[in-house]
């Protein structure tokens, strides 16, 4: 995790919260590689969600809402954290994340010192709105965008004529006031979720529910993520969220441990029902195919945080590679077997999925000179409208190449002298490091095919 957390910094993926104030923890900050990344992985979500459903549509709902919304959800109540001080060293913990042992003797794990009582704390953020700090003003940061959805649900039957089944996806900011933020990007106070809320008749639930786990699996497949580092976990009776009558969660294989990524939740018919309870709006659905039989729809929820999806594309796609001297024009040594020993013949490689690179092609001349640096400019124009591009001409190509590398370009354009005679370029290949000469109008339409066509290797 430190190796991703430093290329995060030095590349300007991800940079602390209020760095120059000694940091805000539980806060991070996206930088120029980052925020790319992040809405490529959004931006793939969203297809997969709302593009290649008929019936899933989406919704950007408000994060501040009606503190009512929170007492009928149940969050108000039951989102809480169990947590126990040190009265000496001051430190917070989750009493579910220390040792039994030390909960039983009331011992500090980190100094000793005596343990509190354990007592309930409430994760959601909570403020004032308007000029008076009373109890009525009292407004919550969302805990979940899921709320936002449940709101609007017949708002969008009626604006869009849904039927159910149906679905209702959202990305959007959330925040917890977490007891304990660590492993960089993974845990956060402020963090996003891409959610989606699909509408079922009861009794179809649990159908549904094993097709959004199989549907769920599937994309993550698509993404090229490596599927041995995936796995379900079944939340047992007392890991259940006081909403859920099922839920799975997706795991990871984070440098930290196997750690959820994303859930698939049966959330039954528990908050439109309680929705219909503290708000005296009837939430029922009326079936008009159906001699208008009226019934609470259940809710299969699946629930991935963005940022955590974030962290998991960085490890996923993190990988050191010894290359041969000549390595920069193709071939990898295998580390037994290779002759290189010095450090720079080592190559760090973000093996991202062409379709979530923060940057999918970089064109490099080889000199500046000779009007190779303006050729190399005008094929990065051509190529700007259709894919995210970059421009380098300082250094060694060979230096050039493991920078882009190291921000998992998965194409480079590299323009030589050959190029102003002939019209063509050099494509080279992130993963495998092979090399092909394409002329220069077919660029943009072979780095097309190659997208289309693309395999992880590694
Ligand atoms: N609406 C259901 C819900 O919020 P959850 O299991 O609490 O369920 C869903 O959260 C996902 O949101 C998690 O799988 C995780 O990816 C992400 N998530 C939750 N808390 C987070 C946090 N503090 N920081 C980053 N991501 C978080």
């Amino acid at each position: 995790m430190e190796k991703i957390t430093s290329l995060a910094k030095r590349r300007g993926f991800v940079f602390q919260s209020s760095e120059i104030y000694g940091g805000q923890s539980g806060a991070w900050d996206y930088g120029p590689l980052g925020i790319e990344l992040k809405n490529r992985i959004a931006g793939a979500w969203w297809k997969e969600m709302t593009r290649l459903h008929d019936n899933i549509v989406g919704l950007d709902a408000a994060i501040l809402m009606h503190p009512r919304t929170w007492e009928a959800s149940g969050h108000v109540e039951n989102f809480t954290d169990p947590l126990v001080d040190c009265k000496k060293c001051k430190s917070r913990f989750r009493a579910d994340m220390i040792p039994e042992e030390n909960l039983a003797a009331k011992k500090c794990p980190d100094c000793g010192g005596e343990l509190t009582d354990t007592r309930k704390f409430n994760l959601m953020f909570k403020s004032h709105i308007g000029a008076a700090e009373d109890t009525a003003s009292i407004i919550y940061l969302r805990p979940e965008t899921a709320q936002g959805i449940y709101v609007n649900y017949k708002n969008i039957i009626q604006s869009n004529r849904m039927k159910i089944p149906f679905g209702i996806a959202q990305i959007g900011k959330a925040f917890r006031n977490e007891i304990v933020t660590k492993n960089f990007i993974f845990r956060t106070c402020e963090f996003e979720q891409m959610e989606m809320q699909y509408f079922v008749k009861p009794g179809t639930d649990e159908e549904w529910f094993n097709e959004w786990r199989k549907q769920r699996w599937a994309y993550y497949e698509k993404l090229g993520v490596k599927m041995d580092h995936l796995r379900w976990h079944q939340h047992g009776p007392d890991e259940l969220a006081h909403y859920a009558k099922d839920a799975w969660d997706i795991q990871y294989l984070f440098p930290m441990g196997w750690r959820e990524l994303e859930g698939v939740h049966n959330r039954t018919d528990y908050d439109l029902g309680r929705h219909s309870e503290f708000s005296g709006k009837d939430m029922q659905y009326i079936d008009q195919d159906n001699n208008n039989e009226r019934y609470t729809p259940y809710i299969i929820e699946t629930s991935a945080g963005l940022t955590r999806n974030v962290l998991m594309i960085l490890c996923d796609a993190y990988d050191e590679e010894l290359v041969t001297p000549d390595k920069n024009s193709g071939g990898v040594a295998e580390a037994a077997s290779g002759t290189a020993s010095s450090a720079d013949d080592w190559r760090t490689v973000l093996r991202f999925h062409p379709d979530l690179a923060p940057v999918t092609v970089a064109v490099l001349p080889l000199m500046k000179k000779d009007g190779l640096a303006e050729l190399a400019q005008d094929i990065r124009k051509s190529l700007q409208d259709d894919y995210a591009t970059d421009y380098d001409q300082s250094g060694a190509i060979g230096r050039r190449y493991r920078r882009q590398d190291e921000a998992g370009t998965p194409f480079c354009v590299t323009v030589d002298y050959d190029s102003k005679e002939d019209k063509t370029v050099t494509l080279r290949f992130r993963d495998s490091m092979e090399q092909v000469r394409v002329p220069i109008v077919e660029l943009a339409d072979r780095i097309r095919q190659e997208i289309k066509a693309y395999k992880r290797i590694k």
